[in-house]
């Protein structure tokens, strides 16, 4: 192949982000001893930020957009890769300083791959992907806390979204009652189908908040920050865990001491993009071990990688449910 299609991100002298489909050749591609066809990418919330330039995560221009692939290697000169291999790539700061995967091609460092495993197919490994990922490193973190679906309910916020439907989905395999917490009560039969035990509005975590509320949860999974985390955190039972996953409301966090000093809770974050290379091999293993692939395919959609750059501007507005899974070369 010569010549390939990818989304290319551009910015003007004004600092504004243009996306175009358009055709990159070999020689457009980056440093790194893996060449890699991709099959399948992702719709995450970043690339959400990297489309719309909502903040600046973009660190590289022109960027290929796309955090995660699912790949077949074609050509290597990493010892641990053959061409052949059947590889998942998240992270890595693929798609913000490293041309991503919203592309028929990419050329990585194969210290950042992990072999897909056989159990799941190239769409299903990117429908879990950088979600099934945050999620499984926020449950390795309860674990290690001592906090155990015995301890109570467990709160999921942003639940009708990708890492939130995840979320659900997961905890609830696990054992775990899940109160999902979302805006759409569309979406409420949905998330019950993944495993929660009820399902609510926001209206709980609107309004001031105050520095001890009534103690609901054992642990929660945030995915929206802001003044939501705050709520949840003085909402949470004594020793109670809050697992700081996403901004999707906004980065700041005002948020009282009260229930770290006189409640002894915790709030614990989860940052994908490094998460060691051996960890990730144990995360994916426990994912394709774990995974219910009925439920999987409930919360995802599949789109053509021509239809990739609207679905990120959708993300950034909370209007995308579950997960959306790219089709390159599949
Ligand atoms: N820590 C990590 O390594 C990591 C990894 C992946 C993603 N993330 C972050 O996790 C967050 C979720 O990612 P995603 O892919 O799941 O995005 P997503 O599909 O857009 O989900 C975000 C959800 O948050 C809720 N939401 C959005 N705006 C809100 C607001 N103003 N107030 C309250 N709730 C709001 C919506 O859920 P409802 O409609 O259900 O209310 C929305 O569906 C993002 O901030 C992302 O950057 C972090």
């Amino acid at each position: 192949m010569t010549d390939f299609a990818a989304v290319l991100l551009e910015q003007d002298a004004e600092g504004k982000t243009a996306a175009r489909l358009t055709r990159l050749s070999e020689s457009d591609l980056m440093q790194g001893d893996v060449t890699l066809a991709v099959r399948a990418s992702a719709v995450n919330f970043k690339d959400g930020l990297a489309v719309t330039g909502r903040l600046p995560v973009v660190r590289r221009w022109p960027m290929v957009p796309g955090v995660d692939a699912a790949a077949t290697v074609i050509a290597s000169n990493n010892p641990n890769w053959l061409a052949g291999d059947e590889v998942i790539l998240t992270g890595w700061g693929v798609g913000e300083t490293h041309l991503g995967a919203w592309s028929e091609r990419m050329r990585v460092s194969g210290d950042w791959l992990v072999r897909r495993p056989k159990a799941l197919s190239p769409v299903e490994a990117m429908a879990l992907g950088t979600a099934g990922l945050t999620v499984a490193e926020g449950l390795d973190r309860l674990r290690r806390h001592g906090v155990t679906p015995a301890d109570g309910p467990v709160v999921v916020t942003g639940a009708a979204g990708g890492v939130g439907s995840m979320a659900v989905m997961l905890l609830a395999q696990e054992g775990w009652s899940v109160t999902a917490v979302t805006g759409r009560p569309e979406e409420a039969a949905r998330l019950l189908r993944l495993g929660a035990t009820e399902v609510i509005g926001r209206d709980l975590f609107a309004g001031p908040v105050k520095p001890l509320a009534r103690e609901r949860w054992a642990a929660a999974f945030d995915m929206v920050g802001s003044a939501v985390l705050a709520h949840v955190v003085s909402m949470l039972k004594p020793g109670g865990v809050a697992i700081a996953c996403g901004n999707a409301a906004g980065m700041d966090f005002l948020a009282s001491v009260a229930p770290f000093i006189l409640r002894g809770v915790s709030l614990i974050g989860v940052d994908s993009v490094r998460v060691p290379a051996a960890r990730r091999e144990e995360i994916w293993r426990y994912l394709a071990d774990v995974v219910d692939h009925d439920r999987l395919a409930a919360m995802t959609r599949t789109i053509a990688l021509t239809e990739a750059v609207a679905a990120a501007r959708r993300i950034v507005e909370g209007t995308v449910a579950g997960r959306t899974v790219v089709a390159i070369n599949d």
